[in-house]
């Protein structure tokens, strides 16, 4: 990902269902700690969708290998990378009102400035990537008017 990133921290996880609250914890702790507390919950949403979708595509794969999860900021925003080692990339679905999945995505893209993925040179699998954006403030209208206009199945971590 193109930038000058000099914050980083890298965490690799089991592939297991306790990598996401831990992903989530240490994204919240990392962003106050680097003055980004006005992003931590984005961070965490982005996180916690990544890593879930992560730890599913890790274990459809045999053998299961961990999830790996870096945090980098040019100290205005936060980026959120995650590595499995599953080569599937990541689908944006349309999805209709009734649809019980398929909604990660759609918070990510509406969260996030913005988010990709791509096939690392020297791993296997794919990163899965997001940049938070810089108002905190703009992200929960957005946040806000997405719910309104497709009701969202109740998460944790939105507010
Ligand atoms: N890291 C990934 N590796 C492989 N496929 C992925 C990955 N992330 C997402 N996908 C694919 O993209 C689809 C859409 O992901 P998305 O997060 O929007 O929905 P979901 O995970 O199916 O459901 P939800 O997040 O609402 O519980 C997934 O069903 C999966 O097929
Ligand atoms: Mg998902």
């Amino acid at each position: 990902m193109p930038g000058h990133w000099p914050l980083r921290t890298f965490l690799e996880l089991g592939a297991l269902p306790g990598a996401v609250p831990c992903g989530r914890l240490h994204a919240r702790l990392v962003a106050w700690e680097w003055g980004l507390a006005g992003q931590g919950d984005d961070a965490e949403l982005l996180v916690s969708e990544l890593l879930t979708n992560a730890v599913a595509a890790a274990r459809a794969v045999d053998p299961i290998f961990p999830v790996r999860l870096w945090l980098l900021s040019d100290t205005v925003h936060l980026a959120i990378l995650v590595w499995d080692a599953n080569p599937q990339p990541p689908v944006r679905t349309h999805i209709d009102d009734e649809a019980e999945s398929g909604r990660g995505l759609l918070l990510v893209e509406a969260v996030s400035q913005r988010w990709g993925w791509y096939t690392p040179r020297d791993m296997t699998g794919k990163v899965v990537w997001a940049l938070t954006r810089k108002l905190g403030a703009l992200c929960r209208t957005l946040r806000a008017e997405q719910a309104r206009v497709t009701p969202l199945p109740r998460r944790a971590c939105l507010r």
